[in-house]
């Protein structure tokens, strides 16, 4: 089987590691991946938005199954248009993405459906948001309706802040027409947790719930990233959480897409926060996460091509999804600066040993040489028997690998490590 991988980060790595395990997989191309993905994949140098090449490139080269593993081409159809030509793909169309190509969209559907959210208004109009903000409940939150690069979401700890925000997003267009829209959202507390979740549009398998780490310095300060480290399993997810999770938000979601003529297939990220009242909704997202894919997939026992085809093909009910009883942490080796300015270009020295402990995101090859080229440059990801083994050999990897203007954060899965030794208590 030939199989093709849109999008090129550490999650994109860890998928594909994960699908080389199976005996039916020929060859793995990956648009446009990276310097290290090179190792296990062709890369193909073609941007993971530019939906006619990448269509043109399944066409010539036989693609069999296509997995669109980043947001923007899902957002922007790409599964529609290979299927058009009669690749089969895992993931949504852009009908069902919709569920995180607008926050507009996935607000007023779980106010429909009753699935427990933080509540919201919606504007299109600055002087009507900002009129609201004047007696809104503060901290409050400020979201873009469309994709903003992970960065739409303004958390307000003030009036003035969210007044800034409303004028950023919607007056100066930081983000462009993602900004025409948004919502502005009650403030909620508690822990976060992802669930990814396979689903062929009527069963819904959740994996392991994960914890990101979004902040780039320790003790959860700095700027919003695409995530700094993760571990598995979650331990604010306790059984009773996933009880409830599952019967007033995972279920009745699937079962409300299909509703709306909107059925998911694919990965379903559910972003939650354990809030005083119960496991609330605060986002979806139509792919897997990253950095949460590279600790959920390392825990993943069953074969994941046959998964993800049967999320395309439908069956998804008799297909085993097993996860290992251990856990996992990934630490995010960074450049220095990120997610703001930073020095690029630094070679890269993995020990061979460590070479299937880490997933590349940020490099490229210059002159057969592994360099930086972006600011979450790998994860160092270890599995063990529990959580706190996992952490401290990720760490130890970490101190093994190195490149020029190297940053992590030193606390990846601390608050986790404290609550499960309080809960033993
Ligand atoms: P989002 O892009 O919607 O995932 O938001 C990014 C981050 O902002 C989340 O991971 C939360 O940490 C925070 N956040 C978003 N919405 C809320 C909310 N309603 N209350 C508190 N924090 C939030
Ligand atoms: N780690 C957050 C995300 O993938 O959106």
């Amino acid at each position: 089987m030939k199989i093709m991988v849109v999008g090129g980060g550490g999650r994109e790595h860890a998928i594909i590691k994960k699908l080389l395990e199976n005996k039916s997989v020929e060859k793995i191309y990956c648009l446009p991946g990276n310097g290290g993905i090179a190792a296990d994949a062709e890369c193909v140098p073609i941007g993971s938005t530019d939906i006619p090449a990448i269509v043109d490139f399944a066409a010539k080269a036989g693609i069999d199954y296509a997995v669109v593993a980043q947001d923007d081409p899902l957002v922007l159809g790409c599964v529609d248009e290979l299927n058009k030509i009669g690749v089969p793909c895992f993931g949504p169309n852009a009908k069902a993405a919709i569920i995180e190509g607008s926050k507009v969209f996935s607000k007023n559907f779980m106010k429909k459906y009753g699935i427990p959210t933080a509540d919201y208004e919606v504007f299109t109009d600055a002087a009507e948001a900002l009129k609201y903000l004047e007696t809104a409940k503060i901290p409050t939150v400020v979201k873009a309706d469309g994709p903003a690069l992970g960065k739409g979401a303004i958390v307000a700890l003030t009036r003035e802040d969210a007044y800034e925000a409303v004028r950023e997003i919607m007056e100066d267009k930081k983000f462009g027409a993602s900004g025409d829209k948004i919502v502005i959202e009650e403030f909620m507390t508690g822990p976060e947790v992802t669930v990814l979740s396979f689903t062929d549009g009527e069963t819904v398998i959740p994996m392991v719930p994960s914890t990101d780490h979004k902040r780039a310095h320790d003790g959860d300060k700095g700027l919003n990233t695409g995530g700094m480290g993760t571990v598995a399993p979650s331990p604010y997810y306790t059984p009773d959480v996933a009880k409830k999770a599952m019967e007033t938000i995972i279920l009745p979601t699937v079962k409300a897409m299909k509703a709306e003529g909107r059925p998911f297939k694919g990965c379903l990220y559910f972003g939650l926060m354990i809030t005083p009242e119960g496991p609330k909704v605060v986002e979806y997202n139509c792919r897997f996460g990253d950095p949460e894919t590279q600790v959920v997939l390392p825990l993943l026992k069953s074969d994941l091509l046959d998964i993800m085809l049967a999320t395309t093909n439908g069956g998804l009910d008799k297909v085993p999804v097993e996860f290992s009883e251990g856990a996992a942490c990934c630490v995010i080796m960074a450049s220095n600066g990120y997610p703001e300015k930073y020095e690029k270009g630094y070679e890269i020295t993995i020990p061979e040993e460590l070479k299937e402990h880490v997933y590349v995101a940020g490099a490229k090859l210059d002159s057969g040489k592994l360099v930086t080229s972006g600011g979450r440059v790998l994860g160092a990801v270890a599995v063990s028997d529990c959580l706190e083994n996992a952490v401290a050999e990720s760490y130890s990897y970490c101190e093994k690998i190195h490149f020029g203007n190297a940053y992590y954060r030193r606390d990846i899965g601390k608050k986790a490590l404290d609550f499960l030794k309080n809960e033993v208590k």
